[in-house]
């Protein structure tokens, strides 16, 4: 891609991403006839299938390329005990800050406490910090009691913790071995911001890797250059808009010795979009003391009997979708006053792979387009689109990021070919109908942005 075009890409802010994901169904806010919900966001016809596309490729990844790992789908509603082994009640809150005048909530650790409410304004108005639990509660059974008191979780690794010897007893797996886990967690954030950055209900992909504690610094490292080398080599993320971030002494999360993030380039700034942490056994360790259930491993060969340590990879679903919104999006001069905006996702990403157009609607040709589009439904996302005004349909596929426009014209009724056009470069070939499908497969598999 062009400098010149890069530079306009910088430009990108949430607005635009907000008004692009409502207008073309990717995003829309959650209960918006009632004046919203904060803190939660639904996602249309193109997000879900861009965010299950995100989920699919990670799933692979972890599943599918590992001979070592395997999946799990756990409960959201866990023992309330879980919390309390995990460190969760006593240890996940936020410093939580009032304003006596206009309720305003802050946290702390992100507003000036000697300045001005940032809502009011008002001076000498802020009350004390005092420490706030993110988990969400609510009560299992009919009657509301302190002993029918459960929790939504706040992260999905415990569900693998408290299966970990489930999955030892039940599968082939030997440490060292991983299980990974797609799911909803919940989160009372003092502060819901940034569009679907952080929210109070959003999903998390995490994978716990148990390991022999003599392994640590190695695993840790294989797993950091790993899963950042992931987001460009499957994602096609830019890999300038990625860094890591060590956490110092005071950021890192009560269970972690050592944890870095993966920071991306967010329209607000640079921000976390993973975390990867090294846990040591402490989960393991309070989970066996909790719940009086030996948590150790042992290893037949070595004869060595150990409660493993475990690195983590968690990575957020929802806000990878933000980080893929904003990575593709791109503003793109083609001449005077002429802007096209056009979302270059990966094409493993594209909520639609192959948009299938006639030139003209009449002489036969949409039947032809419609028959074609159904052909290629086994083999990928398509969509119709049946007007016959070939410039306006191309630039609403740019702008949902649609890879392949395929064109129906009067020689495709004389020769079977097709023009197929490119999003990112809008290149147009022609090509027989009968070599479509393994064409464009064999594209999305060596697919380089720009091309
Ligand atoms: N199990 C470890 C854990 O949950 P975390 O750093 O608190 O670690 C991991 O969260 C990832 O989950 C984050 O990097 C982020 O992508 C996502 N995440 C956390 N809180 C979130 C929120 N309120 N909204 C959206 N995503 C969130």
């Amino acid at each position: 891609m062009s400098e010149k075009s890069d530079a306009v890409k910088a430009n990108v802010t949430l607005e635009k991403l907000v008004s692009l994901s409502r207008r073309r169904g990717f995003v829309f806010q959650s209960s918006e006839i009632y004046g919203g919900q904060s803190g939660a966001w639904d996602y249309g016809p193109l997000g879900v299938e861009l965010k299950k596309n995100i989920q699919q490729v990670w799933w692979k990844e972890m599943t599918q390329m590992h001979d070592n790992i395997v999946g799990l789908d756990a409960a959201i509603l866990m023992h309330p005990k879980v919390w309390s082994a995990s460190g969760h009640v006593e240890n996940f809150t936020d410093p939580l800050v009032e304003c006596k005048k206009c309720k305003g909530r802050f946290r702390a650790d992100h507003i000036d406490l000697k300045g001005p409410c940032p809502t009011c304004g008002s001076r000498d108005t802020l009350g004390e910090p005092r420490k706030f639990n993110l988990m969400f509660t609510t009560h299992i059974g009919p009657v509301e009691e302190t002993s029918s008191l459960i929790y939504l979780r706040p992260e999905t690794a415990q569900g693998i913790f408290v299966n970990f010897k489930n999955v030892v007893a039940s599968s082939r797996v030997k440490v060292p071995f991983g299980i990974a886990q797609v799911g909803k967690a919940f989160r009372n954030e003092i502060v819901t911001k940034a569009f679907i950055f952080r929210t109070a209900e959003f999903e998390q992909m995490e994978m716990q890797f148990f390991i022999n504690p003599k392994e640590e610094p190695k695993w840790f490292e294989y797993w950091k250059q790993s899963r950042i080398d992931y987001y460009s080599n499957k994602l096609g993320i830019a890999p300038e808009h990625l860094r890591f971030h060590q956490h110092g002494k005071d950021e890192l999360a009560h269970y972690a010795i050592n944890a870095f993030d993966i920071e991306f380039l967010f329209p607000m700034g640079w921000q976390e979009l993973e975390g990867i942490h090294s846990r040591s056994d402490y989960d393991l360790r309070r989970h066996q003391e909790f719940s009086g259930d030996k948590q150790e491993y042992l290893d037949q060969e070595a004869q060595e009997r150990f409660i493993p340590y475990v690195i983590e990879t968690s990575a957020g679903l929802t806000r990878s979708v933000l980080m893929v919104l904003t990575d593709a999006y791109e503003e793109e001069t083609l001449g005077e006053g002429d802007v096209r905006t056009v979302m270059h996702f990966h094409p493993n990403l594209a909520p639609v792979k192959v948009a299938v157009m006639p030139v003209v609607k009449k002489d036969g040709l949409l039947e032809l387009a419609q028959e074609l589009e159904k052909s290629l439904r086994d083999d990928f996302t398509t969509m119709l689109e049946p007007t016959g005004n070939i410039g306006k349909n191309y630039r609403r596929q740019d702008e949902i990021g649609t890879p392949y426009c395929v064109t129906v014209d009067y020689q495709t009724k004389d020769d079977q070919t097709v023009t197929i056009r490119y999003r990112d470069s809008m290149k147009q070939e022609r090509i027989k109908i009968s070599e479509l499908s393994n064409f464009i497969r064999n594209n999305i598999r060596n697919y380089r942005r720009g091309q």
